[in-house]
């Protein structure tokens, strides 16, 4: 395990909401009915997200986290889609939208050290970029605040998604 506990400094304050985003709120809750209204509800977020801001996505296998990636991305200014994909054997991608968005899938993390090697935590300190997590429980424990989207499966094409500012 990595010694550094970066509290990731570059972050606005614990529990504010982003940019005014459902300022009244500390959860955000919306029901998907199609991977195009998964897409479209991130294309929203994404429109109004500026950095810094680490984004945990969480949500079993196959629920819809990288979809909302697509979406988020789209919504931040990244033209090229096609090059929004898992970036599940190199842990991290780079896309350039507005500002520079990471995007990492932990799935294959081996151990919290690779969190350090990819960069994770210069990333973070630095704050000029939105990083966006897949698996993002596995590195909740260096992150102290930023926003947690989990993905439910309610069956078909059905997911709920729940948005809480940390
Ligand atoms: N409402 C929905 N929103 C998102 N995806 C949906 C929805 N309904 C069905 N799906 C399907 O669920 C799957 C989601 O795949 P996706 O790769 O986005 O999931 P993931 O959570 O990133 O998977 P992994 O755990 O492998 O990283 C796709 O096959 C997609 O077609
Ligand atoms: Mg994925």
């Amino acid at each position: 395990m990595s010694a550094r506990t970066p509290s990731a400094k570059g972050l606005p304050p614990a529990g504010q909401p982003v940019a005014g985003l459902f300022p009244d709120k500390a959860t955000e809750v919306f029901l998907s009915r199609s991977v195009e209204e998964t897409m479209a509800w991130g294309k929203t977020l994404g429109a109004r997200i500026s950095p810094p801001l680490a984004i945990l996505l969480t949500g079993s296998l196959g629920t819809g986290k990288t979809t909302l990636v697509k979406g988020l991305t789209s919504g931040m200014g990244v033209e090229e889609q096609e090059e929004v994909n898992s970036p599940s054997y190199t842990l991290m991608n780079m896309y350039q939208g507005r500002f520079r968005i990471y995007h990492l899938d932990l799935y294959r993390l081996s151990s919290d050290r690779d969190l350090d090697n990819i960069g994770l935590f210069d990333l973070l300190e630095d704050g000029s970029g939105v990083v966006l997590i897949e698996w993002g429980e596995l590195a909740s424990p260096w992150i102290s605040h930023g926003w947690r989207i989990h993905i439910d499966d309610l069956g078909k094409d059905e997911r709920r998604l729940t948005l809480q500012f940390f």
